[in-house]
């Protein structure tokens, strides 16, 4: 079996190193000369856990190849697939398909023979038959077919996503590329994972709505977790308690920052604006993209709040920036939102990253870049954690807390006990671990007096 990827972003240099190590031929196309260069010399141009080995190894087996020219790669392929990105529109929000397009134009001329044409970036619903059109108009001789082939790989594990999938999902009208797309899928349902053939649009949208459900599932922990505080319940262990129900599950219950990232971002907008278009509006997804807006800016005041209701002239350690741990991916991380409203606000930021700091840099001016969380915390009044990097999860409290020149912690990703943190002398502010202060009796009071006063308003 003879694959073209055609774009070596995330999805296609791992869907490709992947294919390759299945046994599979696979040319893939790229017009960035700098990521070829990188590339063809066996070097990933993203930090993705086990990926440099499995380039290695199947460039070497010559079963991977990089090249910049998509004719013959497309004349000799039976399967072509579209990794190609596409981003957010600027201005109305819509997903951008020009990358996609224009992929399909330059490869026309040179289908040869029956071929299988999918798309793996995510695409909104008609996009296969938008591509099947112009394909039609420019090659009508071609014998193509086009199916949509979404893929739900995270970044940071996203070679044990791709090889052990909960499902393959392959949109296809067409018998021909459905016996194609079963043989290229044969080394995973081998293994176990599901192969499931449906329509075109019902792949396409599956896609969207996975991922606006995962979203909804992180605002929904995110909004739990602020009512946790103020009624003195502690969120992990109602995810946990929760998570028990299998109808809902125990994935994408963590409570954090908001979500950010690649994909959620700008999927929940292209599926708001073509519902909206479709007259058929998923409100309730309106919401979450609101909510998960609107979570980024409370993140930076609570850490304003955490600092005694300023941080003008004082200094802030940061540690993680990118969305998520195991990547040194920053689109839409919570710390671009964060770490500028801090600034603006006059602190000074030390941070630190294990992956991040190339991507950060320009996008984060004015920071003063440590090595490590202990060189972050050298005279920090208020340290937080906004990436749940494994490496903070063992720190030296205690070292640090001698570094720092004040005792304040927030930790946006609940990577800390919070009563050992306690016992240091720090003062500890995690996500939605309220605590009922049996002293006080403050956390709850709010809450139970408004419902008490409205009983005895009923009467
Ligand atoms: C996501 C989807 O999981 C994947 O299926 C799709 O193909 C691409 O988009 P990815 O963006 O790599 O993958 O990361 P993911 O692990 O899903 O996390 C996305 C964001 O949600 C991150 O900002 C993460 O910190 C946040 N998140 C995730 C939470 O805040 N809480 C959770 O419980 C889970």
């Amino acid at each position: 079996m003879k694959i073209c990827m055609v774009g070596a972003g995330y999805v296609g240099l791992v869907s490709a190193a992947c294919f390759s190590d299945f046994g599979w031929t696979v040319t893939c196309v790229d017009k960035d000369p700098n990521r070829l260069a990188d590339l063809k010399a066996g070097r990933s141009p993203i930090y993705e856990p086990g990926l440099d080995d499995l380039l290695e190894r199947n460039i070497k087996a010559g079963r991977l190849v990089f090249t910049e020219k998509l004719g013959p790669a497309v004349a000799d392929a039976d399967v072509v697939f579209l990794a190609v990105g596409t981003p957010m529109r600027r201005g109305d929000g819509y997903a951008d398909l020009s990358y996609v397009f224009s992929a399909v134009e330059e490869a026309a001329p040179h289908f040869n023979g029956f071929t299988v044409v999918t798309t793996k970036s995510t695409v909104p619903v008609g996009t296969s038959r938008e591509i099947e059109r112009r394909l039609k108009a420019k090659r009508p001789d071609a014998d193509v077919a086009i199916c949509s082939n979404p893929e739900f790989l995270r970044e940071g594990s996203a070679i044990q996503d791709f090889t052990h999938p909960d499902r393959v999902l392959v949109g296809t009208d067409d018998d021909r590329a459905r016996d194609v797309m079963e043989r290229l899928y044969k080394p995973l349902a081998l293994r176990g994972s599901p192969v499931m053939f449906v329509e075109r649009e019902s792949a396409e949208l599956a896609k969207y709505a996975a991922n606006a459900f995962l979203a909804l599932k992180i605002s929904f922990i995110n909004e739990i977790a602020d009512l946790c505080e103020s009624v003195g319940a502690d969120v992990q262990q109602v995810a946990s308690a929760i998570g028990k129900d299998r109808r809902i599950g125990d994935k994408f219950l963590h409570p954090g920052p908001g979500y950010g990232g690649s994909c959620f971002p700008k999927d929940v907008s292209a599926l708001i604006r073509t519902a909206r278009e479709a007259r058929a509006p998923v409100s309730i997804i309106e919401q979450v993209e609101r909510v998960n807006h609107e979570r980024k800016l409370a993140m930076a005041i609570r850490v304003v709040e955490a600092a005694g209701g300023s941080v003008r002239n004082k200094t802030i350690a940061v540690l993680g920036l990118t969305f998520k741990p195991n990547t040194d991916d920053m689109r839409d991380a919570p710390s671009l939102v964060i770490v500028p409203m801090l600034q603006e606000r006059g602190a000074t930021i030390r941070a630190c990253d294990p992956q991040g700091r190339r991507h950060a840099e320009p996008l984060l001016p004015g920071i003063v870049w440590c090595d490590s969380a202990d060189q972050a915390a050298e005279g920090a009044d208020v340290l937080v954690v906004v990436t749940e990097w494994n490496e903070y999860r063992a720190l030296n409290l205690e070292a640090l807390k001698a570094r720092m020149t004040g005792n304040t912690i927030v930790d946006l990703r609940n990577v800390f006990d919070a009563d050992a943190v306690r016992e240091l002398g720090l003062s500890y502010s995690g996500i939605g671990r309220g605590r009922l202060d049996a002293a006080k009796g403050e956390a709850n009071a709010a809450p139970v007096q408004t419902a008490l006063h409205s009983v005895e308003a009923a009467k």
